[in-house]
């Protein structure tokens, strides 16, 4: 089977969508099968409504993995959202350039960037949850409703709060070295299928072929 390149995976059910078909930004990547649910607005503008404060001038991107779960909400602020703190006011002078005989192509210094927004694989992403800039999110994480995340989040930890602070792990960390090992996100959907029921009863040792 090839990757579905269907917006809605479910029948009848146009709120949730494989992120992947919906995305037109070249600086959004998203992996396989990721999916995004939103019941308050059209899942299909996720990257209008949901990708924040991301203009391409700045050239920073948001790259998502496969087999993520995104809920409704979530929310990606990027570099326009940091007025830059290098200056002695926090007013985006630059941005006023006709107003202020500043030069146009220094617009992007009215914002300190901190580059993109990594999200791995199989993670998930909890209801209005927010990931702020330069934050990079290891594969099977998970992120708590409403955690705001500032910084770097490690392969199977749960976080939440804010700021999002380690609430667990979700293994021990030799099954986690095992995840990470195996990378089950990666293998062909044939193989994935064969072995779906052990991913979903936790049989980690039976994923080995
Ligand atoms: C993060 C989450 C998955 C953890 O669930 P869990 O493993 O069952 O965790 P528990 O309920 O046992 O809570 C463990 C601890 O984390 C805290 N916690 C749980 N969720 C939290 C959150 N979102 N923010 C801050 N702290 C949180 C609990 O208060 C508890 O703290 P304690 O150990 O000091 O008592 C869950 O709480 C959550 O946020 N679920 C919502 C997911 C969501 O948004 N789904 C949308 C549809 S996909």
């Amino acid at each position: 089977m090839t990757i579905p390149d269907k917006i809605y995976p479910r029948t009848h059910d146009t709120e949730t969508v494989y992120l992947k078909n919906v995305i037109t930004n070249p600086n959004i990547i998203v992996g396989d099968y990721t999916m995004y649910n939103d019941f308050v607005s059209d899942p299909v503008k996720f990257q209008q409504n949901n990708v924040l404060y991301h203009y391409s001038i700045n050239q920073d991107k948001l790259i998502i993995g496969k087999f993520c779960s995104i809920a409704c909400g979530a929310k990606f602020l990027f570099t326009s959202a940091n007025h830059t703190q290098k200056s002695l006011s926090t007013y985006p002078f630059p941005i006023f350039f006709e107003d202020w005989d500043l030069d146009k192509k220094h617009v992007a210094s009215a914002w300190d960037n901190k580059g993109d927004i990594v999200i791995g694989n199989d993670v998930w992403i909890g209801y209005e949850a927010v990931i702020l800039s330069g934050v990079h999110i290891g594969d099977g994480a998970i992120i708590g409703t409403r955690a705001v995340v500032t910084k770097d989040v490690p392969p199977y930890t749960v976080v939440g709060g804010i700021p999002a602070k380690e609430i667990k792990k979700r293994y021990h960390d030799d099954t986690i070295e095992k995840l990470l090992e195996i990378g089950w996100w990666n293998w062909p959907y044939d193989k994935i299928q064969r072995f779906l029921h052990h991913i979903m009863n936790g049989e980690v040792d039976k994923l080995y072929p």
